[in-house]
C-alpha cells in the first residue's frame, strides 16, 4: 500500500487529533502516505484532500476540536454520494481509508466498505454509545469538563441553598448524565433510557430538602424524552420543593478544550491499531477498547445497536445519592 486517508466526521471530540497523528506517523513509519480529508464526507466529495507529512501533525495531541474539521454531509447518504465518494478516492489514487467518528459516520464507513475500499473505523463521540467498545474517543474528556462544572455548581448551588437542574450532552444515550450523577454525587438523574417524570424529579429535590441537604443536583441528558424546560417550569411554576432552583445547560462547552490523559492514550492506541489492520489487509472493522485491550468487531455489529447501558450504574446513583 502506498497512500491511505484519514478524516473525522459528525460531532467532534477530544482527543480526535491525537488519533489523526497516530495515523499519519504510523503510516509514515511503513512508508505510507497519507492525505487528511477535510470536513468529513463533505470533504470526500469535494475532493479536498491535503497530503499529511509528520511536521504537519506536530503540536496537535494536546488540541481539542479537530485539524480536519468536521461536517454533516446528507449527500453521502444516498448510494449515489457514496459512489461520488468512491470516484474521489481513485481519483487521488487512495488506497484505504480511517474514519473517526460516531455511529453516523461508521455507517457511512461501512458503505464504502461494501463498495471494496479497505476501510477501518476508530470510535470517536462524547456520547459513550458506540456498540463493542467500552469507550470512544472523547468521552472520559467530556466527563472531566461536567464534572468540573458540577463541582463548581454545588458549590454556589450550597452557598445559596438552591438546587441546580445540569443537562448534559447526549443525544441518544444516557451516559454522561448517569456516570456525571454518580460521580459528582447528584440526588437524581434523568436519562433517555430511565426516563422521570416532572414529578418523580421534583420529590428527590423536595427530600433532599426535607433531610437537610444545603443543595440538590438534578443532572437531565438533553435526549430524555421529558425535556429540561419542563423540569423547570413545573418546579418553578407548579411545586414547590423548598430550594429555590435555577437551571444550567453544560452544552457544547463539554465537547472543547484539551483532551484528557486518558483520551490521549485511547487516540493513540487506535490510531496505531487502525493503520496496522489496513497493512495487514482487514477492512469493514472497528477499533474498539475490550478491557485493557484494542481489539476489533465488524464495523457492521458496530453500527447495528447502540451500546448498552450498565444497568447496576442505575442503582448504584440511586442509594449513592441518598
Ligand atoms: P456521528 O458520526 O457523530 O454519529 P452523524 O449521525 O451526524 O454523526 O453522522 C455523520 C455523517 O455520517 C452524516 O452527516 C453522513 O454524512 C454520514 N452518515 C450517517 N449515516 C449514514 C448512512 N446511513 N449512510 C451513509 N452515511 C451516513
Ligand atoms: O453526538 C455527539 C453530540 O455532541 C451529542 O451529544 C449532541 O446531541 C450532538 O452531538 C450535538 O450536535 P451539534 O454539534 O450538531 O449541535
Amino acid at each position: 500500500m502506498k497512500r491511505m486517508a484519514v478524516m473525522t466526521s459528525g460531532g467532534d471530540a477530544p482527543g480526535m487529533n491525537a488519533a489523526i497523528r497516530a495515523v499519519v506517523r504510523t503510516a509514515i513509519e511503513h512508508n505510507v502516505e497519507v492525505f487528511g480529508i477535510r470536513q468529513a464526507y463533505t470533504g470526500l466529495l469535494n475532493g479536498d484532500f491535503e497530503q499529511l507529512t509528520s511536521a504537519e501533525v506536530s503540536g496537535i495531541l494536546q488540541r481539542g476540536g479537530t485539524i480536519l474539521q468536521t461536517a454533516r454531509c446528507e449527500e453521502f447518504r444516498t448510494e449515489l454520494g457514496q459512489k461520488k465518494g468512491l470516484r474521489r478516492l481513485n481519483e487521488k489514487g487512495i488506497e484505504a481509508l480511517i474514519v473517526i467518528g460516531g455511529n453516523g459516520s461508521l455507517t457511512g464507513a461501512l458503505k464504502l466498505h461494501e463498495l471494496g475500499v479497505p476501510v477501518i473505523g476508530i470510535p470517536g463521540s462524547i456520547d459513550n454509545d458506540i456498540y463493542g467498545t467500552d469507550m470512544s474517543i472523547g468521552v472520559d474528556s467530556t466527563l472531566n469538563i461536567i464534572l468540573d462544572a458540577l463541582d463548581r455548581l454545588r458549590d454556589t448551588a450550597t452557598s445559596h441553598q438552591r438546587a441546580f437542574l445540569i443537562e448534559t450532552m447526549g443525544r441518544n444515550c444516557g451516559y454522561l448524565a448517569l456516570m456525571s450523577a454518580i460521580l459528582g454525587g447528584a440526588e437524581i438523574v434523568v436519562t433517555p433510557e430511565r426516563p422521570k417524570t416532572v414529578e418523580e424529579v421534583a420529590n428527590a429535590l423536595e427530600d433532599a430538602y426535607l433531610r437537610g441537604k444545603s443543595h440538590a443536583i438534578a443532572v437531565i441528558a438533553e435526549g430524555s424524552p421529558v425535556k429540561t424546560i419542563e423540569f423547570v417550569d413545573y418546579l418553578n411554576n407548579q411545586k414547590a420543593v423548598g430550594f429555590e432552583v435555577r437551571l444550567t445547560i453544560l452544552g457544547h462547552i463539554q465537547r472543547g478544550g484539551s483532551p484528557s490523559a486518558f483520551d490521549r492514550l485511547l487516540a493513540t492506541r487506535m490510531g496505531v491499531h487502525a493503520v496496522n489492520m489496513l497493512l495487514a489487509g482487514e477492512s469493514g472493522m472497528m477499533t474498539a477498547m475490550q478491557g485493557r485491550k484494542i481489539e476489533a468487531l465488524t464495523l457492521e455489529e458496530a453500527v447495528s445497536q447502540l451500546r448498552p447501558m450498565n444497568e447496576a450504574y442505575f442503582d448504584m446513583q440511586r442509594f449513592l445519592s441518598r
